[in-house]
């Protein structure tokens, strides 16, 4: 066990694609078993954005039961809801008052919508609610509530926690060593997953496969892939097939060698390969498809975890705002 403690949030979005789980999911489901892990469901983070407060709770449920049903080591890690800690709202409070407003200028997200703003001659600020505008200084805290010393996140999120460890040097320069300053870890962006159309599997482009799709839908999506026209006969490049290269993610060394060769060799038609993936995706997940399915009938057991982890979470919390406002209140 290394004794690097990991944090994550994930907004309460819904359910993510195969993309997401490979790229995203997958690698922390692998930190967690030698990390302890503090993971969440960021409701607050949501709000911005969203206001229905019965489809954030709806998907808060779906994301922790993703987690649980996709494998995380829940030995190693505490799930919890955001907005379950009071102590969260504290921390953001003060930190707000080390923060530079320069520094929440330069935030991508904000300066995007800014750019967009300007260019079509409307109110830069215009469609900013200061949530969003804080949004970085919620997630900071976020972060350093729990002594977090690695945050793995999206190449879109690597400011934001480069931000969290400005965040902590200021306070730290004022008040004297309290922060660790946290690391972020990128997801790699190799091997990117393709979707349905041969591009990266994304949201953005309608062509994704969700995780847990019931097996007839999952059936009806890998039968939409695009492929070329070769006929069965012909050899094929598997390096080059969407089937071929979602179809390792999911086989052993050996079963990919296999389905390599077929591609090469000629005479299977992409029907059959097709139905080959189908087959391997549909099992490899049928596990996971169940657990989750078995959860999310019963919330009450999902809001017990949740309920779980907020005390435990709430320990660590307590001890960094009593530090916390010893420092800058001398309470
Ligand atoms: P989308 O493109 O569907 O909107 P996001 O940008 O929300 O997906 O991605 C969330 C995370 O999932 C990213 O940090 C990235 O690591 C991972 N991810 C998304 N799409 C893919 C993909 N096609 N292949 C591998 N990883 C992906
Ligand atoms: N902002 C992240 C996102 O939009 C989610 C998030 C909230 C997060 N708080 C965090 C991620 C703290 C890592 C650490 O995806």
């Amino acid at each position: 066990m290394d004794d690097k403690i990991v944090l994550t949030g994930i907004k309460p979005t819904g359910m993510p694609h195969i993309g997401n789980y490979i790229g995203a999911l997958k690698p922390l489901i692998d930190l967690s078993q030698n990390h302890k892990t503090f993971m969440f469901i960021a409701d607050l983070h949501a709000l911005n954005a969203m206001h229905d407060a019965k489809e954030i709770k709806q998907h808060t449920y779906e994301e922790a039961a993703l987690v649980i049903a996709a494998g995380m080591n829940m030995e190693n890690t505490i799930l919890f809801r955001q907005s379950d800690i009071n102590e969260i709202y504290q921390l953001t409070e003060f930190l707000m008052n080390v923060t530079p407003k320069g520094l929440m200028n330069r935030a991508h997200s904000y300066k995007a919508l800014v750019e967009k703003n300007t260019e079509s001659n409307i109110d830069v600020d215009s469609g900013v609610n200061m949530g969003l505008y804080t949004y970085p200084i919620l997630m900071a805290a976020d972060i350093l509530l729990y002594n977090s010393d690695i945050v793995p996140v999206g190449k879109d999120q690597k400011q934001h926690v480069e931000f969290a460890r400005d965040i902590a040097g200021y306070f730290n320069n004022i008040y004297g060593e309290t922060f660790k300053l946290p690391e972020p870890i990128i997801g790699e962006e190799i091997g990117l997953i393709p979707g349905l159309d041969g591009r990266k599997m994304s949201k953005s482009y309608d062509n994704t496969i969700p995780l847990f799709a019931p097996s007839n839908e999952l059936k009806k999506k890998i039968m939409r892939i695009i492929t070329d026209s070769k006929t069965p006969e012909e050899p094929k490049n598997p390096d080059e097939s969407t089937i071929f290269l979602l179809y390792k993610q999911f086989a052993s060394e050996s079963e990919t060698e296999e389905f390599r060769q077929m591609f090469l060799k000629g005479g299977m038609g992409y029907g059959t390969a097709k139905t080959m993936l189908f087959e391997k995706i549909d099992s490899a997940l049928s596990k996971q498809r169940a657990e989750y399915d078995r959860l999310m009938a019963n919330p009450n057991e999902i809001e017990e975890i949740l309920q779980r982890g907020a005390e435990q979470a709430r320990r660590i919390a307590n001890r960094t705002i009593a530090k916390v406002k010893k420092k800058m209140l001398g309470l």
